[in-house]
């Protein structure tokens, strides 16, 4: 087991007008769960092969434990990788498989029958060890690439997207498991996906890249709660953070016909970078429905019930005239939902509400913790 660090770490293809992965600085501590995520070709698995010594680093460099592995080829790193497609060889057994790097190695016969047979029982393949890929279902083909990594005894487990190929429920299991196991055998792990909700149930702390660009790396608490900026604001949450360009004036931002006072330290942030906007974010579930005046009117399209949970889709009128109605998705009482086509009042809970420079992205409000101590009163006034 080790720590992993990124330092400064580039990735830049031949012949590409720019990098893949553009200074990526990351620590990774011994035994941890770090997830990768970020939509599609933001660079996960170039980072994660570049970890593997499968791409270039063209500048800066890659540790494992107090090794700098940066040039150093990928079966002198000491990890192991599982893929997407498993890359299982269809002509061997699943013992073969699985013992095949140990006996390239030129481990003994009896030690790698050994660690087969542990990593079988671990995953549950003990009496599959005679079969072919091809008489396996998609979560053993799942397991046994898992348990190809596990027999090396390896620093470091990396996995690319290792879940994608099973279908929506196997998955919902299977992430469960690969959580479950990497945590009993502590061994550090890099695990790259673009779906959130993978990332946020499974990660330990949660890495968000875009562009080639490191975004954001915090526990998926603290991602939920404090999002650097409007994009991981938007990325990680499902439903989706509401997210409105909306205007100042001195006492807080015009939404939906109203003001929403702001906090008082946000407010002078604002007008230090004299912002006449700023872009205020809420999730789903931080407002609460009012009587008629004393929240915003928001009116109705869609109800999706799910069962335990109720959402409402609908538009708010912003101080932008019809140009700035935005669909907005609020979490409604699942037992009591509101009709299609009514009009509700909605007050934003003060304490959740998220302020962003519309011109940079970045975060401008304090602490999520101490805005209701600053006087913030939520949108109602005014
Ligand atoms: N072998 C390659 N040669 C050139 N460009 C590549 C290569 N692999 C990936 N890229 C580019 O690098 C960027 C990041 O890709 P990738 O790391 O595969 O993204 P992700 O795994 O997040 O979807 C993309 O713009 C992609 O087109
Ligand atoms: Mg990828």
């Amino acid at each position: 087991m080790a720590t992993i660090t990124y330092e400064h770490a580039t990735v830049q293809y031949p012949g590409a007008e720019r990098p893949s992965v553009n200074a990526l600085d990351l620590d990774i501590a011994d035994g941890e769960f770090l997830v990768l995520v970020g939509p599609s070709g933001c660079g996960k698995s170039t980072s994660l092969r570049a970890l593997a010594g499968l791409e270039a680093v063209t500048d800066g460099s890659i540790r494992i434990g107090d090794r700098d592995v940066t040039h150093l080829p990928p079966k002198e790193r000491d990890i192991a990788m599982v893929f997407q497609n498993y890359a299982l060889y269809p002509h061997m057994s699943v013992a073969d498989n699985m013992g095949f790097a140990l006996k390239i190695s030129g481990m003994k016969k009896e030690e790698i029958r050994k660690r087969v047979e542990e990593a079988a029982r671990i995953l549950d393949l003990e009496q599959y060890l005679e079969r072919k890929p091809k008489a396996l279902s998609g979560g053993q083909r799942q397991r046994v690439a898992m348990g190809r990594a596990i027999v090396r005894n390896p620093q470091a487990f990396l996995m690319d997207e290792p879940l994608s190929n099973l279908d929506a429920k196997l998955r919902v299991q299977t992430r469960t498991e690969i959580a479950a196991l990497q945590r009993r055998l502590g061994v550090t792990t890099v695990y790259v996906t673009h779906d959130q909700v993978e990332a946020m149930t499974m990660g330990d702390r949660v890495c968000v890249l875009k562009d080639g660009y490191l975004q954001q790396v915090d526990t998926p608490r603290n991602l939920y709660d404090r999002p650097d900026n409007v994009f991981v604001a938007g990325f990680i949450g499902s439903p989706a953070m509401n997210l409105v360009d909306v205007d100042l004036d001195q006492d807080g931002a015009h939404l939906g016909g109203r003001v929403l006072a702001l906090p008082r330290a946000t407010m002078s942030a604002l007008s230090g970078e004299g912002a006449k906007t700023a872009t205020v974010g809420f999730r789903p579930e931080a407002v609460t429905v009012v009587s008629e005046g004393e929240g915003f009117p928001f009116e109705v399209v869609v109800v999706e019930e799910l069962g335990s949970d109720a959402y409402a889709y609908g538009t708010l009128h912003t101080s932008r005239g019809s140009e700035g109605d935005k669909l907005m998705t609020i979490r409604v009482d699942a037992k009591r939902p509101p009709m299609k086509g009514e009009t509700i009042h909605l007050r934003v809970l003060p304490d959740e509400v998220h302020v962003f420079s519309t011109e940079t992205g970045r975060r401008v409000s304090g602490d999520v913790a101490s805005v209701s101590g600053s006087g913030a009163t939520g949108v109602g006034q005014g």
